[in-house]
């Protein structure tokens, strides 16, 4: 061990004195080269050989080594470096790189362009110049007999290759040579390797990062002992010829008579980058383009979703009616994209959603009515938008509108309570005291008046029942859903004509004529009275036969004398005894078979307040008019089956024939 170390040291001292043949470069910054031409060293390192159109440039290291031992053989040696050709334009090639093995340092006599700065048109080819080189050629020149424009090539004492290839490597993994363009840009690397004893010359090219490939692209046999002299200078030359390129020499390492050291490319120093921005505008900008043309296109796509998800019709005369139209995509944002989370109710005419103004912060209802067509539409329109402008504390203001297609949305004042019916029917969960439901009822009938007489119009509410009156934080009653009604009664279909209203609310006129008055509102409003007191329907399959029927009920129970046996029994005796009387009566009394015989609203209202007495009916007249109304006077097909001989009272569907309605459409 100690010996070989020894023997070690002593060739490093004979070797450094005469160029001791054992060299690395991982990048050439502070390095001693011999330069000549345009060749120099930049600041970060890189061997420049040349940089501009029709220049020369070698790099030479700067001692010259010694080739020959004593009997006369030529040395084995092995390189490797790292070069990488950087044309201005990548489809035009300058000329080429080459790693010469020369006597001289110096090339006088060397031509640019096709002599590659080391031969002359005289000395090309002759056998005094004692010069080995392999040429990197990026130019076709037949006459030098060239294969291609981007070769390999072995070069003894001229640039007629002896031996050469298209650039190529022989991939270890697919066991194949693959093609490589000289010009690219990329890094190539390099091994030379010359075996004396063989006389066996090797040119194994691959792209960086590679391992050494397994098979050479080039393999001579030369002598080059009879070619090259004892003391031999190494280095590269290059030169450009109609087009400008830069060629770059990256590192490079050298060993006489061994394997020379491996060059890694994390160590060596980086190209200039304004070159790589030519690759970045041919690979890269075309794939910006593509992902921001698609991104545009998602883009117009997603408004395109967003305009037909949140579309509107509007027509020009709606511009009239001004701040009651909202916009489809507030309402959207208010109740949270109409969740049934936010569900409140599905009524007869649509869903109903609790929402939240996001401008205002105001509570509220909107409510969205399905509809099929579009007769009459402007007709409803206004009459809600005039609505709209209602105003009475018993009523639930309506805040506006939004149409849409096959669609219109209507917004509400929110009420926190709910509707009535919730606390009147089946079980409910908190019941009312009387004096609730006797303000519920005054409530409710001044809000009907309201709408019958003190308002610019008439305007009939058609569909007055205990699930249309909501409640407000103060337990007020106030009636809801008014005029929604006539948004079925326009421009519909008579042969399908659906009975606006609901049963047990329907006084037998309208179901005759399909016309609904002040008085088929007062009838059922005396329903919803009768309701209110004795905390059931008016029409209840589930009793006993006696009692199905609401009105027939208290009727039976007025002739017995004791009509007060018909209030709510949950209530005990907790109510103004009346108070009560006067709403089963008067309650009685609005349910009237005939027209003339029900009060008006201004009339009800006098009565609830004791502004005027109740007119003195006795149960036996009112019994009379009620059995008076004879099946004659109603559609016999409308009957339903209860076994009551007053049925025909409450007798209807939700569907009429049409001659039933003929005379009211
Ligand atoms: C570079 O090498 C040459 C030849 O060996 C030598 O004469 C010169 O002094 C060296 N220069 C530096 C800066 O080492
Ligand atoms: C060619 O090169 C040789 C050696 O460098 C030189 O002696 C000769 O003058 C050159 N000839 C021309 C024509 O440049
Ligand atoms: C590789 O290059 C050679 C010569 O230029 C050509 O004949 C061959 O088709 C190329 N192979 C591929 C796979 O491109
Ligand atoms: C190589 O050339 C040298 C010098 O010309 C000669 O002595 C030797 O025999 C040659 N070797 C072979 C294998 O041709």
């Amino acid at each position: 061990m100690f010996c070989k170390l020894l023997l070690w040291f002593l060739f490093m001292g004979i070797a450094a004195s005469e160029g001791d043949g054992n060299f690395i470069y991982r990048g050439f910054r502070g390095a001693n080269m011999s330069l000549g031409g345009e060749a120099e060293i930049t600041s970060n390192g890189l061997l420049r050989l040349n940089n501009a159109i029709r220049q020369k440039g070698h790099a030479m290291y700067p001692v010259p080594l010694h080739f020959k031992p004593s009997h006369g053989k030529t040395h084995s040696f092995s390189t490797n470096f790292v070069f990488a050709i950087l044309p201005q334009d990548p489809d035009l090639s300058g000329s080429g790189v080459v790693f010469v093995i020369s006597p001289s340092k110096e090339f006088p006599g060397g031509e640019n362009g096709k002599y590659m700065g080391i031969f002359n048109e005289t000395n090309n080819g002759k056998s005094s110049n004692h010069m080995a080189a392999i040429e990197f050629d990026t130019f076709f020149n037949p006459e030098f007999r060239d294969i291609d424009e981007n070769h390999i090539g072995i070069d003894i004492n001229g640039l007629d290759s002896i031996s050469s290839a298209p650039a190529a490597y022989f991939s270890n993994v697919s066991r194949r040579f693959e093609n490589l363009s000289l010009i690219s840009g990329d890094l190539m690397h390099v091994w030379v390797e010359y075996n004396g004893f063989q006389n066996q010359l090797n040119v194994t090219l691959s792209p960086i990062g590679l391992p050494k490939p397994d098979l050479p692209l080039l393999s001579s046999t030369v002598n080059l002992s009879s070619i090259i002299l004892d003391n031999m200078y190494i280095g590269f030359s290059s030169t450009t010829r109609r087009f400008q390129s830069s060629h770059y020499i990256l590192g490079w390492s050298f060993k006489m008579n061994g394997q020379a050291q491996a060059l890694d490319l994390w160590q060596l120093p980086n190209l200039p980058q304004p070159k790589k921005k030519s690759k970045v505008l041919t690979i890269g900008l075309p794939v910006i383009v593509s992902v921001l043309m698609l991104m545009a296109i998602l883009a117009v796509g997603l408004i395109v979703i967003r305009k037909i998800k949140f579309a509107e019709i509007q027509e020009d005369w709606e511009r009239d009616f001004g701040p009651h139209r909202f916009s489809y995509k507030d309402l959207y944002t208010a109740t949270k994209g109409f969740t049934d989370r936010d569900l409140l109710g599905v009524g007869g005419f649509g869903r109903v959603y609790r929402g939240v103004l996001s401008a205002s912060k105001i509570e509220v209802a909107v409510k969205r009515v399905s509809h099929e067509s579009r007769q009459g539409m402007r007709e409803f329109i206004s009459e809600i938008v005039s609505l709209g402008r209602l105003r009475h504390r018993n009523l639930v203001q309506l805040l506006g509108y939004c149409r849409r297609k096959r669609e219109l949305l209507l917004v509400y004042d929110f009420m926190p309570n709910g509707s009535l019916d919730k606390f009147l029917f089946d079980h409910p969960n908190s019941m009312l005291r009387w004096s609730q439901r006797f303000r519920i009822i005054k409530g409710v009938a001044s809000a009907l008046l309201y709408l019958h007489e003190e308002w610019e119009q008439v305007v009939l509410h058609r569909d007055i029942k205990a699930s249309n009156v909501l409640l407000d934080n103060e337990m007020n009653g106030r009636l809801g859903d008014f005029g929604l009604a006539r948004l079925y009664d326009h421009g519909t279909d008579p042969q399908t004509t659906h009975m606006v209203g609901t049963f047990g609310y329907l006084a037998p006129d309208l179901t005759r004529t399909g016309k609904a008055t002040t008085s088929t509102d007062v009838f059922a409003f005396g329903a919803f009275m009768l309701e209110v007191a004795c905390g059931r329907r008016s029409i209840d399959p589930q009793l006993s036969v006696d009692e199905i029927i609401l009105v027939e009920w208290i009727s039976k129970c007025w002739r017995k004398g004791t009509i007060l046996a018909a209030a709510d029994l949950k209530l005990g005796v907790d109510y103004e005894v009346e108070e009560m009387e006067l709403v089963l009566k008067l309650g009685l009394l609005c349910s009237h078979p005939l027209t003339a015989a029900r009060p008006s609203m201004r009339q009800v209202v006098k009565f609830l307040d004791r502004d005027a007495p109740l007119p003195d009916l006795s149960p036996d007249d009112l019994g009379a008019a009620i059995l008076a109304v004879g099946p004659s006077e109603g559609p016999n097909d409308l009957r339903l089956s209860y076994p009551s001989s007053s049925e025909q009272w409450f007798a209807c569907t939700s569907s009429l024939p049409e001659s039933a309605l003929s005379s009211g459409l």
